[in-house]
């Protein structure tokens, strides 16, 4: 989502508006602006592109010096009118736009519901605008810090009220939020594109932070009221730097965002107590018990992703599980009735094969699990339930926030089914958690490895064939791997099962030819370095993933990049890092158009 808002001498609505516009790049599904002017707030919000909003504002009176407006990616509820932002309390006084995720949103809604509140959307955002309203007793100011003490969860916010008609206010907690320092007028905004055009002065906002801005005057203070001093920092960028968030590409900024779309992932799920609660879910155990096959349908990445939730699944579930691509599974003989369930897993809810896999399991009276990425989308709405990745935005074509989050989803997925079927000792229900609840910190930790990974790509980018090797799940994420490089830096690429290299694949290794050779897999690692000794034997030039303690590694493999201690299961979320930085470093060396590759696209639409 994007949030922009102004105060000043100017008519505020266009430069909302036109600050949302420099948002267009995140994707939206809708849009909307509160005003305040004449004593009044008023809202005007729609579904779908900003220009529906823009087209209905025309002949409107809406004038006024003071607003706030956002773009909507739909997390809870579905895209519409009314779950648009910006939400306000009953009598319309207080308005709020909401980037992020109020995890005890259901709680707080009961318990204004009980003191008479009525709510019109479905969303979590709407009920900041309620809380607001029920600590209101004249200053904006205090009743937002009351508010925010009762949230939990994620949120930039942005609020006005009639009541309060020169000033705006702004928090922010675990959602970037800045605020841009004009003369004689004052900005917030999500994302520095928003205001760039106006000012490059900006106050970033940390965690537990807010602004109250008026149009001469900026007070910054943590939302207990402490009172905080702040440089300004002076934006050096272009507008499409800044799109990027610094980063020189969409890829390399949804690389860096993996720790915290892994944690947004996680976090609504997993309890205070540490106990895994899907309420996306609502298989019963009766009806699991009656699931006798697994289908797990998708394409590329998301289908690398789905080849981990099979092991999982019949590891943990002890059902057969069949991992396809969406196109020959489609084509081939199936075996679906009521007793199937079978997961469709799709970033974008909205590729064609897997559609049609869903459509098919469903007419043949299975249950369809989606796990997908974007609100509303066809598959999303298809599904009998669906399961959020809440990775944000992916624009870059070569996913990778997706990927990471799809395997926390369905290692979540199967946590569930397990418990609920009562197939899992808690031994390893505990352990799976716990490895869970520490990826996005390693994740984070592996990505301070970028320069060693950059040091291996310039080893390999001149190269003509790359093969990517590993066993168990350690072949799946390599399959990832090598899918990334040659997506991007069109240098021919294969995976193999590290053990069927002899029986072909080994014959086209020659002197200096590279092997990425993945070997996290505990059982599996003596095996893993006899394969990797089969192939430096003919030359190959190897780069190895291995866990932290295995460091006799470097005896055999001529670089060696470790991933920190993580039980086998949740390996590929760490493992893929390195992969997705050596594909990045790979195609910028060669000069490759790394957002937008030759050929594909983000989202395939066609059979
Ligand atoms: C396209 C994209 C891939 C993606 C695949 C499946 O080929 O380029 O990155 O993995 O479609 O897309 P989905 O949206 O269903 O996950």
């Amino acid at each position: 989502c994007g949030i922009v808002g102004y105060i000043g001498n100017r008519n505020v609505a266009e430069i909302l508006i036109e600050g949302l516009e420099k948002l267009e790049y995140r994707g939206y599904d809708s849009a909307g602006i509160a005003v305040l002017g004449n004593d009044e707030v008023k809202v005007k919000k729609y579904k779908g592109r900003l220009s529906v909003l823009r087209e209905n504002i025309q002949n409107e009176d809406i004038n006024g010096t003071i607003g706030i407006g956002h773009t909507r990616w739909a997390t809870h509820g579905e895209p519409s009118d009314v779950n648009s932002h910006p939400h306000t309390n009953s009598t319309g006084s207080i308005a709020v736009v909401h980037n992020g995720i109020i995890e005890n949103y259901m709680k707080i809604k009961q318990q204004l519901q009980e003191k008479g509140y009525k709510f019109v959307s479905e969303t979590d955002t709407e009920v900041i605008s309620h809380l607001i309203d029920y600590h209101f007793e004249g200053d904006l100011v205090e009743a937002v810090k009351k508010a925010v003490a009762d949230l939990e969860g994620a949120y930039a916010l942005g609020v006005i009220n009639k009541d309060n008609p020169d000033r705006l206010v702004a928090v922010r907690k675990d959602s970037p939020l800045i605020v841009g320092v004009g003369e004689g007028e004052n900005f917030i905004a999500s994302d520095i594109p928003a205001i760039l055009k106006h000012t490059r002065k900006v106050y970033i906002l940390e965690d537990g932070e807010m602004a109250i801005l008026e149009k001469d005057k900026i007070e910054l203070m943590k939302t207990d009221g402490t009172p905080i001093k702040k440089d300004v920092y002076v934006v050096n960028w272009d507008v499409e730097a800044a799109e990027k968030g610094g980063y020189d590409h969409f890829m390399l900024k949804e690389i860096y965002e993996q720790p915290k779309a892994i944690r947004d992932t996680l976090s609504p799920r997993v309890n205070n107590e540490n106990e895994i609660r899907l309420d996306d879910i609502s298989i019963t155990k009766e009806e699991l018990d009656r699931i006798n096959r697994v289908y797990i349908i998708a394409c590329g990445t998301a289908y690398h992703a789905g080849l981990l939730g099979k092991i999982l699944i019949e590891k943990y579930v002890n059902v057969p599980v069949i991992a396809d691509v969406a196109s020959e599974f489609r084509y081939g003989n199936t075996f679906i009735d009521e007793n199937t369930l079978m997961i469709v897993v799709s970033q974008s809810g909205e590729t064609a094969d897997t559609l049609a896999a869903l459509r098919l399991a469903k007419e043949k009276g299975a249950r369809v699990i989606a796990v997908t990425n974007v609100v509303g989308s066809t598959i999303s709405r298809e599904a009998d339930d669906v399961f959020y990745t809440w990775a944000g935005p992916e624009i870059a074509v070569a996913s990778t926030k997706a990927y990471t989050t799809q395997l926390v989803s369905l290692a979540l997925i199967a946590m569930q089914m397990a418990t609920i079927k009562g197939t899992i000792t808690e031994e390893d229900y505990s352990g799976i958690l716990n490895g869970l609840n520490k990826l996005s910190k390693q994740v984070k930790s592996l990505l301070e490895k970028e320069d060693l990974v950059k040091e291996a790509a310039k080893e390999i980018y001149n190269a003509e064939h790359i093969f990517y090797i590993g066993r168990g799940i350690d072949y799946d994420v390599a399959r990832e791997g090598a899918l990334k490089l040659k997506e991007i830096s069109y240098i021919h690429c294969e995976a193999m099962p590290a053990g069927e290299l002899k029986h072909g694949t080994i014959a086209l290794i020659e002197e200096g030819t590279p092997v990425i050779a993945v070997a996290t897999q505990e059982h599996l690692y003596e095996k893993m370095v006899s394969n990797i000794k089969e192939v430096k034997a003919r030359g190959a030039y190897v780069i190895a993933l291995a866990k932290e303690g295995n460091e006799d590694i470097e005896e055999t493999a001529d670089s060696v990049i470790y991933i920190p201690e993580v039980i086998d299961e949740l390996t590929s979320v760490l493992n893929v890092i390195p992969l997705q930085l050596l594909a990045y470093y790979v195609a910028v060396m060669r000069g490759c158009d790394v957002d937008k590759p030759r050929n594909l696209a983000k989202s395939v639409t066609v059979e």
